[in-house]
């Protein structure tokens, strides 16, 4: 049914796109070759940080020419989209999220022509571009808030988010909103006499959602790169797009907040329901455009269940909402992780879009660690994400087990976040230091001084060394992907967890509707303790209605070769076995 619509949508593109649009419908571009299922659905995709992924002119920061040069890599990987957070011009206060001019890019990124080339590159492997789109706020260099604050008459005004102070204060905002990082959200413009509101940095003005203008304004921005060939869009910060429309004062909560000061509900300056309509209204835009482009939500919900309300009740808002409820549960609990996954299994027309790493937390290798067995919990971390019922999100560096190094001196901290609330908050330069390709000089990420250091472990974790190593991070996730596209159980089975009650494992099956005797149910299980444990699993095999006693093995990280019997599933500290059941 839905392929279908799919299609039916195809057919109206030539109405609403321009006629060099008609030249991106591609062989490829429409499904992933597997199923009838648009491409976007169990793919694989890539966050790219552009600053820190491959410098091509040596200035040290990473640009569009060097992601160009390194897409090979990716395709072997066997990634179906890459997702580029913000290239376009900026005065970098929030490293690109706060953006002077949306339909162009950066110089220091490289010019409109090179991004076409990395379009057209990429579509020649079968790898997709995704762009990051702000909605929620501009930069305060964006020429639309330099008119908006030049006069209170000023027709772009209304664009942004303007009130006066408390009873006409100059001093006293116009409520008590704290911002991203719990200071006061206004910011008071002296020459209007007014303040602004602003969710993120000071630089960071919200747009005003409620004035048409805007709405019309940024979908003009992503029908501009959707006739230039971008496969999507990321959505920064959705559920910040709308505020309260009565500006009440935020309710206190109990406790104290992440930096230790008094807690204050934030249910006035986030999911507002008015986003809703913005969403479903952003869907036609994407699906009246030729292809099959799809919308991922930054949307940070606690659970699945909240994060599907993002889909819209007829499956109409974004297809692919960030389920971060798993991937930042932050602790190795497999009663936990087993009920994150029992959740998202149950929906049934969507697949959540699991994520364990971007460019904003502690990369999971640190926050699963355990300091011995990393790379092994690596793996484990890497199975949860691509071998259950899911979209994935890979994180540049995660497949080759990068960890976190924050700054630890203020004077080399660069993200605003870091500066701002420096020492208890050292910011995200951690997550973020440069793509570790080689044992080379600055790690073959940049011939000149890179803009944040490199991490001294790069020796050992590095692109090159991991792809020859055999067992490495790396050829884990290599392997494990290579699988999921080829093994239809993996790639689009549905998904049953077993084991219910171990603490020390973590086992499901995927099914598909098609499995057969050649293309039979695969089990999947991962030992998620530091001890080497042995399962029994054919009584709840064959509760399933699943025949035979015996597994076929697909993968296995203890670098054995033959199956094993359901009975009888031997596992390594966090060693991992995929296999089919033979019958
Ligand atoms: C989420 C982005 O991922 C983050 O890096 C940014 O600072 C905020 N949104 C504001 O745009």
């Amino acid at each position: 049914m839905r392929f279908h619509h799919l299609l039916a949508s195809c057919v109206l593109v030539a109405t609403s796109f321009s006629a060099g649009a008609q030249m991106l419908a591609r062989p490829g571009w429409k499904g992933n070759g597997l199923s009838e299922q648009p491409w976007w659905k169990n793919a694989v995709i890539y966050e790219i940080y552009p600053r820190s992924f491959q410098d091509s002119d040596g200035d040290g920061v990473g640009d569009i020419k060097g992601i160009t040069s390194r897409l090979d890599y990716l395709q072997s990987l066997g990634v179906d989209a890459i997702w580029l957070t913000p290239i376009f011009p900026s005065p970098q206060k929030d490293f690109g999220y706060d953006i002077a001019d949306f339909t162009s890019i950066d110089p220091q990124f490289g010019t409109m022509e090179d991004f076409d080339e990395l379009v057209s590159q990429a579509s020649r492997r079968n790898i997709r571009v995704i762009m990051d789109l702000v909605l929620n706020h501009t930069s305060d260099k964006h020429p639309w808030f330099v008119e908006s604050a030049s006069s209170k008459d000023n027709p772009k005004r209304n664009w942004y988010v303007w009130r006066d102070g408390k009873d006409g204060s100059t001093t006293v905002p116009p409520n008590n909103w704290l911002n991203r990082i719990q200071q006061s959200a206004w910011q008071f413009d002296p020459k209007t006499k007014q303040f602004y509101y602003h969710y993120f940095a000071v630089e960071q003005p919200d747009l005003n959602w409620r004035n048409p203008d805007v709405e019309k304004a940024m979908f003009d921005v992503a029908r501009f790169w959707l006739n230039r060939g971008v496969a999507g869009f990321r959505l920064d910060a959705v559920n910040t797009m709308f505020e309260d429309a009565q500006f009440r004062d935020a309710p206190p909560l109990p406790g104290t907040n992440e930096y230790g000061e008094p807690a204050r509900s934030q249910e006035y300056q986030r999911n507002q329901p008015e986003v809703h309509d913005v969403m479903k209204a952003l869907r036609k835009v994407t699906d009246s455009a030729n292809g099959q482009r799809v919308l991922i939500g930054e949307v940070y919900t606690g659970s699945t269940a909240e994060m599907a309300t993002w889909f819209g009740a007829k499956h109409d808002e974004i297809q692919l909402p960030m389920d971060t409820s798993l991937g930042f549960l932050n602790k190795r609990n497999a009663a936990a992780f087993r009920k994150k996954m029992t959740e998202a299994q149950q929906l049934k027309l969507d697949t959540p879009l699991f994520v364990f790493d971007n460019h904003d937390r502690p990369r999971s290798w640190d926050r699963y660690g355990d300091g011995e067995h990393n790379a092994e919990i690596a793996k484990v971390i890497a199975t949860i994400l691509l071998a259950s019922r899911s979209s994935a999100l890979i994180y540049q560096g995660q497949e080759i087990g990068m960890k976190t190094t924050p700054p630890t001196r203020k004077e080399d901290v660069r993200d605003p976040r870091g500066l701002a609330g420096w020492p208890k908050e050292k910011g995200r330069d951690g997550e973020r230091t440069p793509m570790q390709w080689n044992p080379g000089e600055n790690a073959g990420f940049t011939t000149g001084k890179p803009w944040l250091p490199i991490p001294a472990d790069y020796t050992q974790h590095n692109v090159e060394l991991e792809q020859k190593a055999k067992g490495s991070v790396l050829n884990w996730f290599h392997d494990l992907i290579a699988l999921r596209r080829a093994n239809p159980s993996l790639h689009e089975g549905e998904q049953v967890m077993l084991d219910q009650d171990a603490q020390n494992a973590l086992v499901w099956v995927r099914r598909s509707a098609k499995a057969t005797k050649e293309k039979p149910p695969v089990v999947v299980a991962c030992n998620f303790s530091a001890q080497p444990v042995t399962l029994q699993l054919k009584k709840q095999v064959t509760a399933l209605g699943i025949r035979g006693s015996f597994m076929r093995s697909l993968l296995r990280t203890d670098g054995g070769m033959g199956g094993m019997n359901l009975d009888e599933v031997k596992l390594p500290p966090f060693g991992v076995f995929i296999g089919e059941v033979r019958y």
